[in-house]
């Protein structure tokens, strides 16, 4: 008993801090935190790529959140591209100790006590954003997807395991926070690069929720590859990036905004991104 109250104050002290955050997350389209239907949110949702692809506008082309896709071919040392790393509160995106979350219950059935835990009103954006992310997390997977939201380290990693292995060390890859004063988008140096994983990589997007919730998914056969690369923006600012590829892109639909902006078509050509920081990848840890 007293450990929960404990965990409790620890909590809320925390929250204080993440302000009105939603944003609505597809997972089967590409999103990008401008087509959020709060602009001035703490938006963490992400530029993501599924196979079902219908969000893109004649807007989506000029913003400026969409600069974090790129090819293969552009990795090279010495390159400068411009692209977007918004920054992030660290309490936005690092996970709270499991001690904190296990005992909180995590189920849309929770909402009304989870209503009044965090103090929010029922028709609050946070309430709405907290609704949205236990429906995602709810979802059943789809054939041949494996899919489930985690709220700590160690869900994180059981989940990943259930893919990569049970005995499979796991490493979480992120891309480096921003400080407050690096620009939205600016150009960055390529310093170096490296691929870490072909295949067994399980990538998980940050949710809207008063605490860091990140959804995880998985589709059987899919190739997609990630690299680490080391960039040095304009400004000075280092940033070990996280870069996704999506091999297969037969499946997406050309007005998809990846392919206007890198010139490339379904099926042809790899589309890749950058992960921001509130994406994570876990892959395989393969000791050097
Ligand atoms: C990046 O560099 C190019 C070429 O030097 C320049 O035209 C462009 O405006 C720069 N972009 C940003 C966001 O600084």
């Amino acid at each position: 008993m007293g450990n929960e109250l404990v965990s409790c104050s620890f909590l809320l002290l925390f929250f204080t801090t993440l302000g009105p955050g939603v944003a609505s997350n597809g997972v089967d389209v590409l999103r990008l935190p401008s087509m959020d239907f709060d602009a001035q949110n703490q938006g963490r949702s992400s530029a993501h790529i599924g196979h079902s692809s219908s969000a893109s506008s004649a807007d989506a082309i000029k913003d400026p959140t969409a600069k974090v896709f790129a090819l293969i071919k552009d990795l090279v040392v010495g390159n400068r591209m411009a692209i977007s790393f918004p920054y992030k509160e660290p309490s936005s995106v690092e996970f709270y100790p499991k001690q904190v979350t296990q005992n909180i219950p995590f189920s849309s059935d929770a909402v009304p006590w989870l209503l009044r835990f965090f103090s929010f009103s029922p028709d609050s954006k946070q309430a709405l954003g907290m609704r949205q992310t236990l429906a995602l997390c709810e979802k059943e997977p789809k054939q041949g997807d494996i899919r489930g939201c985690v709220t700590s380290i160690e869900s994180l990693v059981q989940f990943a395991r259930r893919i990569l292995g049970p005995d499979t060390e796991v490493e979480i890859l992120r891309s480096s926070l921003v400080s407050k004063s690096t620009p939205l988008v600016q150009n960055y140096t390529v310093l170096d690069f490296e691929e870490v994983a072909t295949g067994n990589i399980v990538p998980c997007h940050n949710q809207p929720y008063p605490y860091p919730v990140y959804h995880c998914h998985y589709q059987l056969g899919v190739d997609n590859k990630v690299f680490k690369v080391f960039l040095r923006g304009d400004n000075g600012e280092m940033v070990d990036s996280v870069f996704f590829c999506h091999m297969d892109t037969s499946k997406l639909t050309d007005d998809h905004v990846a392919f206007r902006l890198l010139g490339v078509k379904p099926g042809e050509s790899e589309v890749c991104h950058f992960f921001t920081a509130y994406d994570l990848a876990t892959v395989p840890f393969i000791p050097k």
